[in-house]
């Protein structure tokens, strides 16, 4: 396995795009930093965590074939990587909250962020940023954030969890590969969070409304039957209330 691993850098998921511009990289290669300094997360958010306390990496998936419509199947495949990797060490009560952030019971444990390079309509690489919480106990001003080390009576060894999920990952790409996205979609819906429980959800304007996810469309939206009707909401369209 191709292992970058780097002391300190803006971000890993930016480190390995440049990357990538200067030279050839094996597919899976894996950027890893003991500490981030402008950590990104989803919707623009910062990730911040603590100086080499928890995992920090990007993976480059080259040559992936899939089209850009059908990019959610990344999230899919990545969150059940990360999923199982997570129940090895025998992490409690695992859930995906829709699109792609790992609890454990009601707690977030891990965040993703992939950033596609889309060339004459085919995804041509991608980068997949995922911070886990291992060692960081103290989350000031996150009430909804855990660790590994808050949750498990062990001590887990960073790169052995890095290595799992990097396996897991060529794992879960083979079998999509020969087995397509069928069964893959129904895995990861059996692991979404508030899966068929009443939610209540915000909209940009603030204003609540109930619904109850029953699912993810091929195109990634959420699909939420309400009291008339079902519909599909995009991520910038809702916000789960938990
Ligand atoms: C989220 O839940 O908002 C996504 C968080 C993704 C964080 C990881 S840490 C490694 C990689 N580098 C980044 O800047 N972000 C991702």
């Amino acid at each position: 396995m191709q292992l970058i691993k780097l002391n300190a850098t803006d971000s890993t998921n930016n480190y390995l795009k440049q990357l990538v511009l200067e030279g050839a990289l094996e597919d899976f290669c894996v950027v890893a930093a003991n500490h981030q300094t402008n950590g990104r997360g989803q919707r623009g958010s910062a990730w911040v965590s603590e100086k080499g306390k928890n995992l920090t990496f990007s993976i480059l998936k080259k040559g992936i074939a899939i089209k850009p419509s059908e990019q959610f199947l990344l999230n899919i495949l990545v969150s059940l990587s990360i999923i199982k990797s997570l129940e090895a060490f025998n992490v409690p009560k695992l859930s995906i909250k829709w699109p792609n952030d790992i609890l454990s019971d009601h707690y977030k444990i891990s965040g993703i962020l992939i950033e596609n390079v889309i060339k004459h309509q085919q995804i041509e690489y991608a980068v997949i940023g995922i911070g886990i919480n291992v060692n960081q106990v103290v989350f000031d001003g996150l009430p909804k954030v855990t660790s590994l080390k808050s949750i498990l009576p062990i001590t887990v060894d960073k790169d052995e969890l890095l290595t799992k999920i990097i396996d897991k990952l060529k794992m879960y790409f083979k079998f999509y590969y020969k087995n397509g996205s069928e069964s893959l979609n129904l895995e990861y819906e059996s692991y979404l969070f508030r899966k068929d429980k009443p939610s209540t959800f915000m909209s940009p304007d603030k204003s609540t409304f109930t619904g109850i996810i029953r699912g993810v469309s091929p195109s990634g939206k959420l699909e939420l039957q309400m009291e008339d009707s079902n519909k599909e909401f995009d991520l910038k369209e809702l916000k789960l209330l938990y």
